[in-house]
């Protein structure tokens, strides 16, 4: 994972009125490419309502096309809609003005005006994260699922609207990122420790996530650990009150959830957490962040990276790999497992669960943008991924 640039960027949120006179329904309605959300805006005049007056934001506008790859799945949900739709358009509001000039290279993350703690536990409101890449602003939510600005700076009275090609993902729990991800071992070992609700409840939090080669490169060190002594390991990987997004990543020392503390270091771009190399950096979770790591961290030996490391599993020296994944007995896979990523309510879950088990389709080419790993684009193909287009998809499994 390079990152390119590790000095936070404010993001100028203009603050000077709008010389614009149309408002946003207006713009919405003669813009031939919003036709779908202005019937979206129609049908949920509730979830709406916050919108047509707001002043001093930014909204990302999906598309006709990139709703109606989500359009099956908001048509069969049940009751719960008009607050999902409520969510989803908070989401793709961010508080403050952000022209396109605004979006660089750097990553950003500008919080957005989702703060229902139904859905977010973020303090300011869930982020998005925005980019440059090449001459394309980058709109990149849950699971990493990428979103182009297609139309820049159209202003209204209240702000400006960018028209993005795919429909923008709430982030989910620690619990349906994590399987996302395939991280069995991560899931497995924080279910035997009971740091699951934990986890899954937090707010402001960030974890450096051990992918499953991390835990199996030590499988010796962990056989015979105490649950107690697991839950100090894990405890050891989140960080809690503080959402360190790659951008505020810098050479320092944060303390952990468990007391201890660990040392970032970033050299020629890449960020190391102890020893342990960051390799899937902004996972945006319900409560904050999540990094991958290419390795376990370990409480008991705090040594910060150096020059001669190169990732490898030196925070346990010993320990050699197993043949099998630690903790992963009894975890589901992610290739067979749809998870809910937008909510942790069940009530919302049980009815995507019901579109994905209906079959719901019609979105084989949205959520996933560019970065899409064959086994993502595979499992699209398939009417159960329907539902994961919109909440999530396998687009950043290739980099794990
Ligand atoms: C706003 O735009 C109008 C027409 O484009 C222009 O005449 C006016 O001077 C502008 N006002 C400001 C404050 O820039
Ligand atoms: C937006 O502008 C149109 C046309 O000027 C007007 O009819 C409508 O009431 C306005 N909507 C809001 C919410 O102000
Ligand atoms: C619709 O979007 C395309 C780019 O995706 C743009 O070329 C076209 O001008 C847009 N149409 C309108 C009416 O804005
Ligand atoms: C929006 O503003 C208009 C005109 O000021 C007002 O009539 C309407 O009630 C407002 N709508 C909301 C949802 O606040
Ligand atoms: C607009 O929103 C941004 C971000 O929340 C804030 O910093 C700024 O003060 C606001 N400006 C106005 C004029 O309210
Ligand atoms: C969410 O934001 C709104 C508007 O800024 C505010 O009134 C409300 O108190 C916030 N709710 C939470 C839970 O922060
Ligand atoms: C947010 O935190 C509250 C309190 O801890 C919790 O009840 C709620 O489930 C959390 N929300 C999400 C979406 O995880
Ligand atoms: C919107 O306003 C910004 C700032 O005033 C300006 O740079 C931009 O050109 C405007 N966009 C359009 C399409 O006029
Ligand atoms: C998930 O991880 C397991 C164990 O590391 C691996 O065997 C499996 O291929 C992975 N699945 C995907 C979809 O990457
Ligand atoms: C986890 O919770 C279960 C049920 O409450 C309990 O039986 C078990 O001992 C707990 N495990 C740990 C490691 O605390
Ligand atoms: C989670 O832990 C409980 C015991 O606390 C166990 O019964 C259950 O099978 C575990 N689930 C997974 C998915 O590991
Ligand atoms: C977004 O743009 C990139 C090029 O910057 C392109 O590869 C990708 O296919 C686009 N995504 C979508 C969903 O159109």
């Amino acid at each position: 994972m390079q990152i390119k640039t590790i000095l936070p960027v404010v993001l100028a949120a203009a603050v000077s009125a709008q010389n614009a006179t149309m408002n946003l329904t207006s713009l919405i309605s003669s813009n031939s490419n919003l036709t779908g959300l202005a019937t979206l805006l129609n049908t949920y005049p509730n979830a709406a309502a916050g919108l047509a007056n707001a002043t001093n934001v930014t909204l990302f506008a999906p598309s006709n096309q990139a709703l109606q790859a989500v359009e099956s799945v908001l048509g069969s949900a049940n009751g719960n809609t008009n607050a999902l739709v409520a969510a989803l358009l908070s989401y793709h509001t961010l508080q403050g003005i952000y022209y396109a000039s605004n979006i660089s290279s750097t990553p950003q993350f500008p919080h957005s005006m989702l703060n229902n703690t139904l859905y977010s536990n973020v303090t300011g409101g869930q982020v998005v994260e925005c980019r440059l890449e090449g001459s394309t602003a980058e709109i990149i939510s849950g699971l990493k699922s990428i979103a182009n600005v297609t139309q820049a700076n159209l202003n209204f009275t209240g702000g400006v609207v960018h028209v993005i090609d795919s429909v923008l993902q709430i982030p989910g729990n620690f619990s349906s990122v994590a399987e996302n991800a395939n991280l069995t071992a991560l899931l497995g070992a924080v279910n035997a420790t009971n740091l699951t609700s934990t986890l899954d409840e937090a707010s402001d939090i960030t974890i450096f996530a051990p992918s499953n080669s991390a835990f199996q490169n030590i499988a010796s060190a962990l056989g015979n650990i105490t649950a107690a002594q697991a839950a100090a390991v894990l405890e050891y990987h989140v960080i809690n009150g503080t959402i360190a997004y790659s951008s505020s990543l810098a050479n320092t020392t944060i303390k952990t959830l468990g007391g201890a503390n660990l040392t970032i270091t970033i050299e020629n771009g890449t960020v190391f957490v102890n020893s342990a190399r960051v390799v899937n950096a902004d996972i945006l979770m319900t409560g904050g962040v999540m990094h991958i790591i290419d390795s376990v961290l370990n409480p008991n030996n705090t040594a910060a990276a150096n020059a001669t490391q190169s990732g490898a599993a030196t925070a346990y020296s010993g320990a050699s790999s197993g043949t099998a994944v630690p903790f992963t007995s009894g975890v589901p896979t992610p290739t067979t497992t749809i998870v809910d990523l937008v909510t942790s309510t069940a009530q919302v879950a049980a009815s995507y669960s019901s579109v994905v088990a209906a079959g719901g389709s019609g979105a084989s080419t949205a959520g996933a943008g560019g970065k899409t790993s064959s086994a993502g684009a595979a499992a699209m193909q398939t009417g159960a991924m329907g539902a994961a287009a919109l909440f999530g998809g396998a687009a950043f499994l290739a980099n794990v």
